[in-house]
């Protein structure tokens, strides 16, 4: 297959590359890195993309910003950085990718754990991450031409334990290689609409 990873540099990204390149042709996307700049944030930067990339067979989105803070301090611009971000570049990139993915293709997006086992000052990142799921659950049963669409949901990964130190007390890191066959359960697997939770 030839598959567009938006991401693919990331931790996240890297985990769905690793998995993934053996077997497929990757073109890789993001907003400074890869084969294709894009911004997930602007939508004729996706435009862009897809004409950049020509018909793909699964697209997998691995990028996406929620805002971290106190629910008391949160002001609704805030808030709005995760449907702006991670909540709408992901839809955008699904509405615009439905013309530019081959017959029995896929969507995979990338939510997160926050979806299920919240935690302090995560709850904008937990509404995206709910609202992807029901994006997915009901995208799936109007997808055209047999293609399919998935939600990875992973938990703090190993790699970005330092990273969010404090943040997810008492979660258990989850490895890249599991969070990597996530991916490749959603593009080369049959299952749609659902969530694929790891951890
Ligand atoms: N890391 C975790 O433990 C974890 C766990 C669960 C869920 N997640 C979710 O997974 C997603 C990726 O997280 P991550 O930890 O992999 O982040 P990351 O390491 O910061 O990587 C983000 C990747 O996305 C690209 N990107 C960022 N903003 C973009 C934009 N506006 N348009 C297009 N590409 C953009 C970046 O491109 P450049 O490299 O070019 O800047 C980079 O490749 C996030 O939504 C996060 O919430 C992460």
């Amino acid at each position: 297959m030839r598959i567009l990873i938006i991401g693919s540099e990331g931790t996240v990204g890297k985990c769905a590359v690793a998995a993934l390149k053996p077997r497929h042709e990757i073109v890789r996307a993001g907003r400074k890195s890869g084969d294709i700049t894009v911004d997930l944030t602007k939508p004729d930067s996706i435009a862009a993309m897809y004409k950049a990339a020509g018909k793909v067979d699964a697209v997998v989105a691995c990028a996406g910003h929620a805002h971290f803070g106190p629910l008391t301090a949160m002001t609704s611009q805030q808030f709005m950085i995760g449907v702006n971000d991670k909540l709408m570049g992901q839809v955008n990139l699904v509405l615009q990718g439905l013309a530019h993915v081959n017959d029995n293709g896929s969507f995979t997006l990338t939510s997160g754990i926050l979806d299920r086992d919240p935690i302090r000052q995560g709850a904008n990142a937990s509404t995206v991450n709910a609202a992807l799921a029901g994006f997915v659950m009901a995208a799936a049963i109007e997808m055209p031409r047999g293609m399919r669409i998935n939600v990875v949901s992973p938990g703090l990964l190993q790699d970005s334990v330092l990273k969010y130190d404090g943040f997810f007390p008492g979660h258990e890191p989850v490895s890249s290689d599991r969070v990597g066959l996530a991916y490749v359960k959603s593009v080369e697997g049959a299952m749609t609409g659902k969530v694929i939770a790891i951890g």
